[in-house]
Parts: C-alpha cells; sequence; structure tokens
C-alpha cells in the first residue's frame, strides 16, 4: 500500500527542494509515496491572483483568503476523504505517535499558511486537524508539512532501505537512542567504547539499552515515567541516578 501527499503552499518549489532529495525521492522513485505539491497562487482569481487580504477588525498582517485555499483543495479531492491538516503553532504537537497514526492513512492534504494566519473558516470548514511542530512560530507552515511527510515517509515499510528500519530510532521505543560510532576504532585519541568492538551481540545490546536509559535519564528523564521498564534497567537506573549527585548531570 502507498501514500498519496497532497501539500498546498505559496512556496511550492521550496518544498519541491526537500522532497526531491535522498530518502524521499527514493521513496517516491520506489512507489510507496506520492507527493503533490501544489501552489495555492494557481486556484487564487484576477489578474493579480491574490492569495491574502486585510484583516477584519484591523490590527496588523495579512490573513490568508478561504477561496482561492478552498478551491485548490477541492480541485484534489475527487470524492476522497483524506485527513486535511492545516499546519500553524496552535496546532497538537507533532509526536513520533502522530506520525505513526498519519502513517497508517493512504491519503494526507498538508496546507500551509503564511501571513498572519487563516481565514477563520479554513479552519471550521475545510480542515480535519491542526499540526504544529514545536513551541515557536515560523513564517510559515512549509518547514512544518515538510517534517510530517519526513516522519511519515520514513516509516513506511522500505523507505528506510533496511529491514530493522525506525524501530531503533530515538523516540519509537521511548527512549533516546544510544550513541553510535564508526571508524576508525581510535580518533584523536578518543576511543570507541569497548564494548562494541568486542564482537558480542548481548555484551552490545546491553551497553546500547543501558547507553539509551543513561541518556534519557540525563536529558529527558518524563520519558521514563512512561515506560515499562525491566528489573534490570531499574538497577542500571538506580545505580546511574547514585553515581551522579544532585545538580551535576552531564551530557
Ligand atoms: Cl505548523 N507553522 C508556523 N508558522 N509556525 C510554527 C509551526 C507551524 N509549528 C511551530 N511553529
Amino acid at each position: 500500500m502507498s501514500l498519496r501527499f497532497d501539500l498546498f503552499t505559496l512556496l511550492p518549489a521550496v518544498c519541491a527542494a526537500y522532497t526531491q532529495e535522498s530518502i524521499l525521492k527514493r521513496a517516491q522513485a520506489a512507489g510507496l509515496v506520492e507527493i503533490n505539491i501544489h501552489n495555492i497562487r494557481d486556484y487564487a482569481a484576477g489578474k493579480h491572483q491574490v492569495t491574502d487580504d486585510l484583516p477584519y477588525g484591523g490590527g496588523g498582517g495579512m490573513v490568508m483568503k478561504p477561496e482561492p485555499v478552498f478551491a485548490a483543495v477541492e480541485s484534489v479531492l475527487a470524492g476522497d476523504r483524506p485527513p486535511i491538516i492545516l499546519l500553524t503553532p496552535q496546532g497538537r504537537l507533532l509526536t513520533q505517535a502522530v506520525a505513526q497514526e498519519l502513517a497508517r492513512h493512504p491519503r494526507l492534504v498538508l496546507i500551509c499558511g503564511r501571513y498572519e494566519g487563516f481565514d477563520e473558516r479554513i479552519r471550521e470548514h475545510l480542515a480535519t486537524d491542526e499540526i504544529s511542530i514545536g513551541d515557536y512560530v515560523l513564517t510559515g507552515g512549509e518547514l512544518a508539512a515538510l517534517a510530517v511527510v519526513d516522519a511519515v515517509t520514513r516509516l513506511l515499510p522500505g523507505a528506510l532501505g533496511d529491514e530493522t528500519g525506525a524501530q531503533d530510532d530515538s523516540h519509537a521505543s521511548g527512549l533516546l537512542e544510544y550513541p553510535h560510532y564508526t571508524r576508525p576504532s581510535e580518533f584523536r585519541g578518543w576511543p570507541v567504547p569497548e564494548p562494541l568492538l568486542s564482537g558480542n551481540h548481548a555484551l552490545i545490546a546491553r551497553w546500547r539499552r543501558q547507553q539509551a536509559l543513561r541518556r534519557t535519564f540525563l536529558r529527558r528523564p518524563e520519558m521514563l515515567l512512561k515506560l515499562e521498564l525491566s528489573e534490570e534497567d531499574k538497577i542500571f537506573l538506580s545505580q546511574t541516578a547514585a553515581e551522579l549527585t544532585p545538580g551535576e548531570k552531564t551530557e
């Protein structure tokens, strides 16, 4: 099964530049995903194809007009009722769980705003979902839409060209990822940790698990509360916690 994205934007070239490279390029070539990028301006009326206008009630900034956005999205729906996702800083936060949920759909529509915001009728009568990528404000939804396309596409079986795929990723397991090393085994006097050179797969797996637990404890302790930990994990973590004087967390 494949997934079709329809991405609506006023900056199609910006979006295409990213989707035409690397893993997204390969996933499209392999037929795992179809990414259609549409220019909202093509659906705006009049000689000047205006897509924004002054806000009713006054105040600063411009507002994205409803007509071109409705016309653009309705032109591709063809009776389908996919999630229609507005990218705005007021949306629900994009997490790995949200990416996994979105990856189950055969089709997703993403709408990027520019200007100060969308006319509220787009949100009320066209969009079915609203997503943000974090608590900061960007000049438009494009980076957020590309984050959704990227995070969802790499979850599709075959997209990473590697059977283990996305399962070891930071956040997929509920833990941050363990550290990675490649050759040389010593660089500027800094060695690769011994267990990774041992060839002992059980030892390597235990070292990686402990490093992931340690890093998560140090950087994102709240993530550990949501996890089911083994007895061995709990013992390791209590040792790790005991080794650290309060206020002296490192990494
Ligand atoms: Cl989706 N849009 C904008 N403009 N800013 C954001 C965002 C989205 N997510 C975080 N900041």
